[in-house]
């Protein structure tokens, strides 16, 4: 599964409006789109996804931010996805994100940073499994 990665577009981008125009950028860049969902996580369930940074002192407001509104979780397509969304996305903080990034064009700050993509191969396959059932997935 080296070709899969997982994206959220976070609760500050949906209230802003920016689904279309931020699907329109993943999928002009190569991804295919194999799963996607609008959906709202509950405390239990950012408290899991995140729970690496369950140490860090930003947890409490990364899940108060994560659980405030509507997401958009997809599954992508790509060879070398997890690498080439990174890049795509951009740096966490917008403020050091590359020209053309989706951060550096849609994210308000680093609390508020529009978008989630996968660090590894394995947190993809993870990450699209606690969002998707196999029969979810095209
Ligand atoms: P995700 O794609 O959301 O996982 O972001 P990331 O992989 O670019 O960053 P990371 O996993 O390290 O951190 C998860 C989220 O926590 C980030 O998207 C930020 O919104 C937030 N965050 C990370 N580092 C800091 C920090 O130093 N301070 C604060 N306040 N928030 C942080
Ligand atoms: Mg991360």
């Amino acid at each position: 599964m080296s070709n899969i990665t997982l994206t959220m577009i976070k609760p500050d981008a949906v209230e802003n409006g920016y689904i279309g125009s931020i699907l329109n950028e993943i999928t002009n860049a190569g991804f295919k789109i194999k799963a996607m969902k609008m959906t709202q996580l509950s405390v239990a369930d950012a408290q899991k996804f995140y729970e690496i940074h369950q140490d860090k002192p930003f947890f409490s407001d990364l899940v108060e931010f994560m659980t405030s509104g509507p997401i958009v979780a997809a599954v992508l397509e790509k060879e070398n996805a997890v690498e080439d969304f990174r890049k795509l996305i951009g740096a966490t903080n917008p403020a050091e994100a590359e020209q053309g990034t989706i951060r550096q064009k849609y994210a308000e700050q680093l609390e508020r940073n529009a978008i989630h993509g996968s660090d590894s191969n394995e947190n993809a396959k993870i990450e699209s499994q606690f969002h998707f059932s196999g029969r979810e997935v095209f």
